[in-house]
């Protein structure tokens, strides 16, 4: 793939990453692979902003050496330190040594600790400016979106903001504009990457996207470091991060559970019956079979969450206790849960769910539901009303 200008003299650098399956170690599937997007600015000095993972350093290089030689580069702008972002820096520093390295105290320490480079290191906060040309850049420093180093890069002429992991997804593609590929599949990308990782910083994110609105810098662009570039409409995606970022929810009902023999599935099948039936959007998942990363997705926007589990030595089924271990590290708010399960001799599970929901900051609706072995007819009804009951309480 060559590189791809994006506005006139500004140039996509990255590289695309079919294959990605996996991402931060195994904590987030990627089934439509990601891309590392840099950009290459030429003016009267040269900036690139951010570089690639480190596997595809010499892909970044090529792509820049079909534009100018390396070593032209003035400035290399790491907008955070995180190694898909980053990895590239050591092979690229050896072909521009001189290059000055923008970027927050803070990515300076993670870059120092990654790859001990001796590079001249410029420090920046929120506002200071970097002339090119006839372009200037600008800094916007954004800790915790995601980590403690992150900040924006902003191009006042081009009115084209540079905002590294915020505003990405996972999405690899030949094309490099949002307006050109399939929308659901955009859409579908963008809630999971805010799920998935940036769920438990919306207060954060909220603050920092009311701090630039106030900046009253013009948007024509947003260039993020990851899938497609936001070209048409492009607060259309701030405006969603804002809805997520204060945890608004819709009337709609995740079951999540894990069954041993069978028990708590069949609880939840009747369960899932009865809120669908109230006319609540329900989805069901096993999370032993299925995706976390989906499952978290489509927890974004619920307002209830069911979660069962069968007892297994008097607590939840390991993939449960895994499962809801991630979801605490989400800090989900504005939300209500429940617990169920079956058990044969001592129970346990039920009581497990309840504790490390209530310990997430979850509302715990009670009481719970179980069932002993397999539930019977009459129980499997109140499955059903408990559903109803649940439901009730979400469309409320
Ligand atoms: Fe895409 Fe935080 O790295």
């Amino acid at each position: 793939m060559k590189p791809f200008e994006i506005k006139k003299g500004i140039y996509w650098v990255g590289a695309i990453d079919w294959n990605m399956r996996n991402f931060h170690g195994h904590t987030y599937t990627t089934k439509r692979g990601t891309t590392y997007n840099a950009y290459l600015i030429v003016d009267e000095k040269i900036a690139l902003v951010d570089t690639v993972y480190g596997p595809f350093a010499q892909e970044l290089i090529e792509k820049i050496k079909a534009i100018v030689p390396p070593e032209k580069i003035d400035y290399v702008i790491a907008n955070h330190v995180e190694t898909d972002h980053s990895g590239a820096m050591p092979e690229l520093m050896k072909l521009c040594p001189k290059a000055k390295v923008y970027c927050t105290q803070k990515c300076k320490e993670g870059l120092f600790r990654y790859y001990y480079g001796n590079w001249d290191f410029q420090i920046v906060k929120t506002l200071d400016k970097l002339k090119l040309g006839k372009r200037t850049l600008s800094f916007i420093e954004a800790p915790m979106i995601h980590w403690p180093d992150s900040m924006f890069t902003y191009c006042a002429e081009e009115e084209l903001l540079m905002p590294n992991d915020a505003f990405g997804q996972h999405y690899a593609t030949s094309e490099r504009f949002a307006d050109e590929v399939d929308q659901c599949a955009l859409a579908d990308e963008a809630a999971k990457y805010y799920a998935n990782i940036l769920w438990p910083l919306g207060s954060m994110i909220s603050r920092k996207i009311e701090e630039v609105v106030k900046m009253n810098i013009p948007i024509n662009m947003i260039a993020p470091s990851h899938g497609l570039i936001w070209r048409k409409d492009p607060l259309k995606i701030v405006n969603t991060y804002m809805e997520w970022a204060k945890n608004q929810t819709q009337p709609k009902i995740v079951i999540a559970y894990e069954s041993m023999w069978g028990a708590t599935e069949k609880m939840a099948r009747k369960m899932a019956e009865g809120i669908a039936d109230s006319g609540i959007d329900v989805k069901v998942y096993d999370v032993a079979q299925s995706d976390r990363t989906e499952i978290i997705k489509d927890m974004l926007d619920a307002k209830g969450f069911m979660i069962g589990s069968s007892t297994h030595d008097n607590d939840m089924l390991p993939n449960m206790a895994g499962f809801l271990e991630f979801l605490k590290g989400l800090k989900p708010k504005n939300r209500l849960a429940s617990a169920f399960g079956s058990y044969g001799w001592a129970g346990g599970a039920v009581a497990s769910i309840e504790k490390v929901l209530k310990e997430s900051g979850i509302e715990v609706s009670g009481p719970s539901i179980s069932a002993r072995f397999m539930p019977d007819d009459k129980e499997l009804k109140a499955c059903y009303d408990y559903g109803v009951d649940f439901a009730a309480k979400i469309k409320a």
